[in-house]
């Protein structure tokens, strides 16, 4: 698991964007800055090859090329929040969909749809899902993941908040993958939501509270 610095800066975007007073502007914009972040440091984690251009003047500069066939699979619909900024990050990146959704009374993921990428098999894929409460919407997903060829060690799950409990489901249950997050929450409250936790990142990001 990889911790993004916890910076002054870093607390601050944090403080506007769990503000219950945020306005939906305030929560997208700066939402959207950590996510640049944790993007950013999630493609720190993918391989690279090596490559070799010439520069202007003539010389050989022995350097790395972007892993090929890289793609995001967003965890719908909160995880829809982060493909902007990959999009934004790798032009033309195939992006796959996976749509769970958390029963209100039992919190168990339920997966209705998918959509991925046809050669996702020999990939390297960015699992964009923001919220890792009990973690059995991330572990449906790689679940997802594993029957279309993707393992573990392949996939890097891009996350803004995690709980405890999750982060511990996920060590246990899916060992091999790879975590980025902004911050570590101090657990979860009866309604399985995240304490302090940020609200619905979906509702608030698509503006639908
Ligand atoms: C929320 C959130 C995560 C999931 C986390 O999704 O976006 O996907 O719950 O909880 P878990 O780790 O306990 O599974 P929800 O189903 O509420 O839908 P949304 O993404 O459409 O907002
Ligand atoms: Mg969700």
């Amino acid at each position: 698991m990889v911790l993004l610095p916890q910076t002054d800066q870093l607390r601050a975007l944090h403080t506007v964007v769990r503000d219950r007073n945020a306005s939906p502007r305030e929560f997208t914009f700066y939402s959207r800055r950590i996510i640049r972040l944790l993007l950013e440091t999630g493609m720190d984690l993918l391989p690279f090859e090596e490559r070799e251009v010439t520069t202007p003047v003539g010389q050989t500069y022995r350097g790395l090329g972007f892993a090929r066939n890289l793609c995001g699979v967003s965890v719908v619909r909160a995880g829809e929040a982060m493909e902007g900024e990959l999009r934004d990050m790798v032009p033309g990146i195939g992006i796959g969909k996976i749509l769970i959704q958390r029963d209100k009374q039992t919190k168990l993921p339920d997966v209705l749809f998918q959509s991925l990428p046809v050669d996702i098999a020999d990939g390297q894929v960015l699992l964009l899902e923001p919220m890792l409460a009990t973690g059995g919407s991330t572990l449906a997903a790689v679940e997802v993941l594993g029957k279309a060829g993707v393992t573990e060690e392949n996939i890097v799950l891009v996350n803004f908040l995690a709980s405890p409990q999750g982060l511990e489901r996920l060590g246990r249950e899916a060992p091999g993958l790879r975590i980025v997050t902004s911050a570590v929450e101090e657990g979860l409250n009866e309604q399985a939501f995240m304490v302090p936790g940020i609200g619905d990142f979906g509702d608030r990001f698509f503006g639908t509270t």
